[in-house]
């Protein structure tokens, strides 16, 4: 098992790092399938991959994307719609070979599932899941309790994270209540992961993701069995792993400054 957790100045640096992993996979593997986060934390890592790509750096043009996740119920272009969130921040500035996300308006949900489970299987292996961390250690929308051997599913979301969720929506009463997520076993199945996760509020669950209890009350636990695991963290959300980092045995850890 290897862990590496790479602690770095701030928000910029983690977002820089992320970005330079998935440029030389890209370098070193054009067709790579790679799944891929929302939310708050990769907004400016997003805006790296479109200032290499602009700068000639790299092409994105044979790389397949999934997305991790996306609320159902909702109009597939309502503006918190992922699919919205991926167009805005990435994909009307890069071309990409393939990219899909689950469809937010299938009429039946089930089905949509299982069809974005094969479409990932058709692409063979993930080569690198980019994950971030949600305030209750949710991974993609693997709320706490999801079974470690789910793929593709319906999720119902927590309270917790509707709430996290509602500035953007305009009120709790306007959040989805569902999402479709990719399930753990899918995500476990990638080649390699990396795990972002930055700022004080996340210094907790991020402690107890890394060495906490292995459960699924704690659904980011699961990375700790993962083969190849990358934790790209800043000061603030490593504050509460410092001493974990001096103590224990981690296969290779790494503390930059740059
Ligand atoms: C969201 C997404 C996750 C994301 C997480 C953290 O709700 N479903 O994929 O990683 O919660 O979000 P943020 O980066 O905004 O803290």
């Amino acid at each position: 098992m290897a862990m590496e957790i790479v602690i770095l100045p701030d928000y910029d640096a983690v977002a820089r790092e992320a970005a330079r992993r998935v440029v030389a996979l890209a370098l070193q593997k054009p067709h790579a399938v790679l799944a891929l986060p929302t939310g708050k934390t990769p907004l400016r890592f997003y805006n790296l991959l479109i200032n290499y790509t602009k700068l000639g750096l790299v092409t994105f043009e044979n790389i397949t994307i999934f997305n991790l996740d996306e609320f159902l119920d909702l109009p597939k272009n309502h503006p918190s719609s992922y699919f919205n969130y991926m167009q805005k921040h990435l994909l009307t500035c890069v071309k990409v070979g393939r990219h899909y996300i689950p469809n937010s308006e299938a009429a039946d949900p089930e089905e949509e599932c299982k069809r974005y489970e094969d479409l990932i299987a058709q692409a063979g292996s993930i080569d690198l899941a980019v994950l971030g961390l949600g305030l209750n250690g949710h991974i993609g929308f693997n709320e706490p309790g999801t079974p470690f051997e789910s793929r593709t599913h319906v999720a119902t979301l927590t309270h917790q994270t509707r709430e996290g969720l509602a500035s953007e929506f305009g009120g709790l009463e306007y959040t989805p209540t569902r999402a479709i997520t990719m399930g753990i076993k899918t995500i476990m199945n990638a080649k390699n992961i990396i795990l972002m996760a930055t700022g004080a509020e996340k210094a907790k669950i991020l402690e107890r993701a890394l060495f906490g209890p292995i459960t699924p009350d704690t659904p980011a636990s699961v990375l700790q069995l993962h083969p190849s695991l990358t934790v790209l963290v800043d000061h603030q959300a490593a504050s509460s792993i410092s001493a974990y980092l001096k103590t224990q045995d981690i296969s290779k850890k790494v503390s930059r400054d740059c």
